[in-house]
Order: structure tokens, then C-alpha cells, then sequence
């Protein structure tokens, strides 16, 4: 396993690399990884945004918000023009972690937006002024490849693809690549997957093993070298709602996402 090196202090901040984390199952460790690997970033000194954009709200709870007390969330952002991104931003208890609330409204959002025109570029230009403030600005699909994963795709530089280290994991994953490539070719042609991360990895079932090895067999270097290994610490974090990295900072899970956070700096995914 390669010692990834400490990223280095930043001297100014911005504009931010905007990454996707998608993948249309549930359950494969998309919310946790953008809180964690959020956080992580964080601790080295990168100025980070979580866009929550799943009405479940799973990631605003993580770190800590409870998006229906939020006063504005993303769906504002989105519907309303006369909301501009940084009245939608709170800042989290993690320092450089801020984070844009979710809530149940945003699921009314994609049916209010096919009406719209461009819309699906309507998060991208909401991002659009706060951009400069961040250095990296991470968005919490929900699971669906519906218009509000299509606005964050084309919201996005790069997409990391979180799978569960579990039979059928590739199941899906074709149709995945084919929306993103089909979001390449229609709408945003800076997009590129930036890396395929293995999750819930159970390194004493053989199974497990052998989802990885295909896995990697199929995605070649796209496939990062850090795996998430299954651990009680993480569902244990997000009941304490707060990232691993502050409610057990020496444990492994916690040592792993910020593994991950070193990785995609030294890939040149993340700031
Ligand atoms: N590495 C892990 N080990 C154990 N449980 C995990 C791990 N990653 C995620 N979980 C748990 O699995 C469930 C689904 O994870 P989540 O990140 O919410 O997935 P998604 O956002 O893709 O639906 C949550 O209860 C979460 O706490
Ligand atoms: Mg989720």
C-alpha cells in the first residue's frame, strides 16, 4: 500500500473542484463517504462544501444540522432566484465544513424543474457564486439517476463512484457509466470519473475479496487503492451525528477516509 504524503498547506483558497458522488443504489456508502472524506479534507486545511442533494437529508444529519429546522435549503436555492447560495450555507461544527441543508422538498424540486428551461444545468449555475470560496465542493446524490443526479453531474468536474464491496455491486454500475458518459456528451464535457472507491470491504469474507479483484480488473486505476472497511463505527458516527474523524479520530474507519483524502490529493482529484 503506498504512504500517500500529507498534502500540503494551501496558500489561497479556490476556486473548487466540484465532485459528484453518485452511484443509483442505495446503501453503497455514497453519505458517508462525502461526510467523511469532507472532514477529511478539512483537517488538512482545504476550505470544503457539502451540497446534500438527496431529500433524505442524510448528510445534513451526519454533520449535525437538522435540515428541517434549516430556514433555507437547497431546494430554495433552486426554485427561488432571489436565494443566493451563500444564504443557503451553514457552517458545520467540523472547522472548514461548510454544508447546503437538504430536506424533504427537495424531492418536489425535480418534478417543479422539468418545466424549467436548462434544467438541468439549474444547480451548476446556483453553485456558480460560491465557487471561488472553497477549494473542494463534494454533492451527495441521492439513489436515482433521475434530473437531480443529471444537474449534479453537470454541476460536477468529476464523479467518484462509492461500491459496495458486495455481490451485484457491478450491477447498475454499466448504466451509470452510461448516464455519465451521456452527460460528457451532451452537457458537460470537462466530466470525467475521478475514482471508484470499494466500500463496506469485509477483508475476512472471501467474497468481498473477489467483488474488489473484479472490480479492479474492470476499472483498472480508477479503482483507488484506499478501501472502507465495514465497521459498527460508522453507522455508531452518524447516530452521534458527526464524522468519524471527530467522533473517534484515532480509529481505523477514521484513519481510512483520511487515507482516502490523501489519495485523491496526490491523484489530483481533490484540492
Ligand atoms: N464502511 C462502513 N461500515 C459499516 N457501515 C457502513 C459503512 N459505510 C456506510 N455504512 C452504513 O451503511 C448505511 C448506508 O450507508 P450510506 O453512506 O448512507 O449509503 P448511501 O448514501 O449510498 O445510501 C448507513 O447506515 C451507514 O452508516
Ligand atoms: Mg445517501
Amino acid at each position: 500500500m503506498t504512504d500517500f504524503p500529507e498534502p500540503a498547506a494551501l496558500a489561497s483558497h479556490g476556486p473548487a473542484r466540484v465532485v459528484a458522488l453518485c452511484n443509483q443504489k442505495g446503501g453503497v456508502g455514497k453519505t458517508t463517504t462525502t461526510v467523511n472524506l469532507a472532514a477529511s479534507l478539512a483537517e488538512y486545511g482545504r476550505k470544503v462544501l457539502v451540497v446534500d442533494f438527496d431529500p433524505q437529508g442524510a448528510a445534513s444529519a451526519g454533520l449535525g444540522v437538522n435540515p428541517n429546522e434549516a430556514e433555507l435549503t437547497i431546494y430554495d436555492l433552486l426554485m427561488r432566484s432571489s436565494v443566493k447560495a451563500e444564504d443557503v450555507i451553514v457552517a458545520t461544527n467540523v472547522d472548514n465544513l461548510d454544508l447546503m441543508p437538504a430536506n424533504i422538498d427537495l424531492s418536489a424540486a425535480e418534478v417543479q424543474l422539468v418545466g424549467e428551461v436548462a434544467r438541468e444545468s439549474t444547480l451548476d449555475r446556483a453553485l456558480r457564486g460560491v465557487e471561488d470560496d472553497y477549494d473542494v465542493i463534494l454533492i451527495d446524490c441521492q439513489p436515482s439517476l433521475g434530473l437531480l443526479t443529471v444537474n449534479a453531474l453537470v454541476a460536477a468536474h468529476g464523479v467518484i463512484i462509492p461500491l459496495a464491496s458486495e455481490y451485484f455491486a457491478m450491477r447498475g454500475v454499466a448504466l451509470l457509466v452510461e448516464t455519465i458518459t451521456k452527460v460528457q456528451d451532451r452537457l458537460n464535457p470537462r466530466l470525467t470519473i475521478d475514482a471508484i472507491i470499494p466500500t463496506l470491504y469485509d477483508g475476512r469474507t472471501l467474497h468481498s475479496q473477489e467483488v474488489v479483484e473484479s472490480v479492479r480488473h474492470g476499472f483498472g486505476d480508477k479503482v483507488t487503492e484506499t478501501m472502507i472497511h465495514r465497521t459498527v463505527k460508522f453507522p455508531d458516527a452518524s447516530v452521534a451525528a458527526e464524522p468519524i474523524t471527530t467522533f473517534a479520530p484515532q480509529h481505523a474507519g477514521a484513519h481510512a477516509y483520511r487515507q482516502l483524502a490523501r489519495e485523491l490529493v496526490a491523484r489530483g482529484v481533490a484540492a
